[in-house]
């Protein structure tokens, strides 16, 4: 069963204070967008079209499991950037942080791609989670311990396309 948990207005406020915020340091400079696959593909859609600046966008898709051509600790990167990086201002866009050890890993990586500075956006922030460390420079809300689901975020698929997020309680 699902039980809603941040309504769809809630993360519109987030989402446009996130855009401002990121206006406002950033100025007129151009800014790269790493949006994570699959799970902030909503999110990076509803930020990047509040934000005036000159932007890229591009994806990184990491999992635990499948075919990856590059390895990244326990993290597989099944499809990287197509532009480098160097010299570029970054913003990895993340939907939500758990135990941190995905973006950690991807942080890492594109440090060594030398971007002029790289930064961190994400919409949920579950900071009682952590197994690395890791700070996001954005954090949209910070929540407790709960398995959610809807705008962008899944289990085993599903529910990604919901405006709304929701708590899965029992058998989802
Ligand atoms: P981490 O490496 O443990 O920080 O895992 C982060 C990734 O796990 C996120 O990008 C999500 O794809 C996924 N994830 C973590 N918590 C949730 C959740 O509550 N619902 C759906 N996906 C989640
Ligand atoms: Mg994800």
């Amino acid at each position: 069963m699902l039980k809603k948990y941040i309504d769809k207005k809630e993360i519109e406020d987030a989402v446009k204070r996130l855009a401002a915020e990121i206006e406002n340091d950033y100025r007129d400079k151009e800014i790269y967008f790493v949006c994570l696959l699959k799970g902030a593909f909503m999110f990076t859609a509803d930020l990047i079209r509040h934000i005036n600046n000159p932007t890229r966008i591009d994806f990184i898709r990491a999992s635990s499991y499948g075919n990856s051509t590059v390895s990244c600790g326990e993290v597989m990167i099944t499809k990287d950037l197509e532009e480098d990086i160097r010299d570029r201002d970054v913003i990895i866009i993340e939907d939500i942080i758990d135990s941190g050890i995905t973006l950690k890993c991807i942080k890492d990586m594109l440090l060594k791609r030398n971007p002029r500075s790289l930064k961190i956006c994400t919409l949920l922030d579950k900071r009682g989670r952590r197994q690395v460390e890791i700070e996001a420079d954005y954090v949209g809300k910070e929540i407790d311990d709960f398995f959610i689901v809807g705008y962008g975020l899944d289990c085993a698929e599903k529910y990604r396309n919901l405006a709304d997020i929701y708590i899965i309680e029992g058998e989802p």
